[in-house]
């Protein structure tokens, strides 16, 4: 399920970066639509309907795992006291200034990272609804509503891209690989979990 919505989110979270971008319109400013087969990419509404097609699939995947892991009480993720430290550690121990301390199933970067993410996503569908409202049903909004949306929408865009670049960036890190494996296939190895999750490794075993 986990997998299910981490790529549902991913993917329609790109697709909405990328129409999201045309939309401004980018696309013929930087000659993209003078790719053959990707014409349509200076069409206004044809990137728009990509956007609240993505849209949908992006609010439904959001809602599904707030009610989904909020009614089984998985708590992993939230911050705890202490993470902004603990975080710290490990980023010392990476340059090999402190020794690592043992985690639990997630790192205390995971769960502020996961916070974070959970905040802009938050704000670009709050943002996102108020665009869509002012498009379909009430193009009197007024003025300064629909310049705050506007403006919120595309900060955290920015943000949203960025949170991304970093994501992707602490992957690439050595001690990181091995947790590439686990968000395609759902494993880890033991010797892996073993060195890194002891904590985890005694909650459940
Ligand atoms: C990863 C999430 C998202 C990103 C990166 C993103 C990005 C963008 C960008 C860059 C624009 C063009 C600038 C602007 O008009 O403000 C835009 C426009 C828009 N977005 Fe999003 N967006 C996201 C999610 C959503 C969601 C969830 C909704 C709806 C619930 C939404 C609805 C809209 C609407 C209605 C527009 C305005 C289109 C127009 O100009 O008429 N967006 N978005």
């Amino acid at each position: 399920m986990e997998l299910v919505e981490h790529w549902v989110l991913a993917l329609s979270g790109l697709i909405l970066l990328a129409s999201g971008l045309l939309e401004l319109p980018l696309g013929r400013r930087y000659y993209v639509t003078e790719i053959p087969s990707v014409t349509w990419a200076g069409d206004f509404f044809v990137v728009l309907y990509i956007h609240y097609a993505a849209a949908i699939l992006f609010v439904a995947v959001a809602f599904f795992h707030l009610f989904y892991h909020g009614l089984l009480g998985h708590n992993g993720l939230i911050p705890r006291r202490g993470d902004l430290k603990a975080a710290i550690v490990v980023i010392k121990s990476l340059i090999g200034k402190a020794e690592e301390p043992p985690f639990h199933k997630y790192l205390p970067e995971q769960r502020i990272a996961y916070a974070g993410m959970a905040f802009i996503i938050a704000m670009l569908i709050f943002s996102g609804l108020v665009k869509t409202y002012d498009n379909l049903v009430n193009p009197q909004l007024p003025y300064i509503l629909a310049l705050t949306a506007t403006w919120v929408h595309n900060v955290f865009s920015l943000f949203f891209f960025l949170t991304f670049l970093v994501h992707v960036t602490a992957l690439a890190i050595r001690p990181n690989r091995p947790l590439i494996r686990g968000i395609f296939t759902g494993f880890v190895r033991l010797d892996y979990v073993h060195d890194r999750h002891k904590l985890w490794l005694n909650d459940i075993s």
